[in-house]
């Protein structure tokens, strides 16, 4: 795994009131509270943002958000800007989730302007990629990817990249208890390495961060995260109880 600290991150979606969210982190950040060489991230709800914050300061667990808006402001309304984020406590934001595509309109062009408003705010984007099974079945995984790679991160340069984690998340795989194998995610994931290394720098394509996601659970986390390229994971559904969680970031 060369030298990158893994990231364990999780990804609230719409779970959890401003109580609930409070109580969670502050479980949490208790319970990773001798965590020391890996990262730590939730993304909770915008409305519980500003709380968690305040619950996990001085912890070792960081702040996230699940998306934002690329202006910085305006009349959008129901939109955040970065800028609001990084002032709520956030140094992470998920950009591109298959949710947001699926439900919410967001294509790889959208992504590629929110990575670049999150970038310009300081913000470390946890870019989400990943293929249908429709389109795993027909072979098209490698090819999906390269153009979710391709479009989203068109026009920056290796050095704005830096802190961007790529998330890889096989939409098959998501809240449905299917978890790609080991092997299955390995592959893709020394895939995406390569890509890196054809498309921007090789000391790139080694630091990069790249989390795997979808249906990872305490009983999957150790086999995956021994496969030499895989950095970490986004968690959705075991990460909204902090004991749950808490085993993930103690595989
Ligand atoms: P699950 O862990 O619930 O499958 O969700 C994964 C995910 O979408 C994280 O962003």
């Amino acid at each position: 795994m060369e030298n990158r600290i893994p990231l364990i991150a999780g990804n609230w979606k719409m779970f959890k009131t401003c109580p609930e969210a409070v109580e969670t982190a502050g479980q949490l950040a208790r319970l990773v509270a001798d965590v020391t060489d890996r990262d730590v991230m939730i993304a909770p709800p915008f409305t519980g943002l500003a709380l968690v914050a305040e619950t996990l300061k001085g912890s070792q667990v960081s702040l996230g958000a699940q998306n934002l808006f690329w202006e910085t402001e305006g009349a959008y309304t129901g939109e955040i800007s970065p800028a609001m984020l990084a002032s709520a406590g956030c140094t992470y934001v998920i950009i591109g989730h298959s949710e947001r595509r699926q439900y919410f309109g967001e294509t790889d062009e959208t992504m590629n302007k929110k990575i670049s408003a999150a970038i310009k705010s300081d913000l470390t984007p946890v870019l989400c990629i990943g293929e249908s099974e429709k389109e795993r079945e027909s072979k098209e995984t490698f090819s999906v990817l390269d153009k979710q790679v391709t479009k989203g991160l068109k026009g920056f340069s290796s050095a704005d990249m830096e802190t961007l984690v790529i998330a890889y998340e096989p939409i098959w795989a998501i809240g449905t208890g299917k978890t790609a194998t080991r092997e299955q995610a390995q592959e893709v994931h020394l895939f995406l390495r390569s890509l890196i290394e054809k498309k921007f720098e090789k000391g790139l394509a080694k630091s990069i961060r790249i989390l795997y996601g979808g249906s990872v659970k305490p009983d999957n986390i150790t086999e995956l995260m021994a496969m030499p390229d895989i950095d970490g994971a986004l968690v959705g559904g075991a990460s909204l109880d902090a004991e749950t969680f808490s085993k993930i970031v103690h595989y």
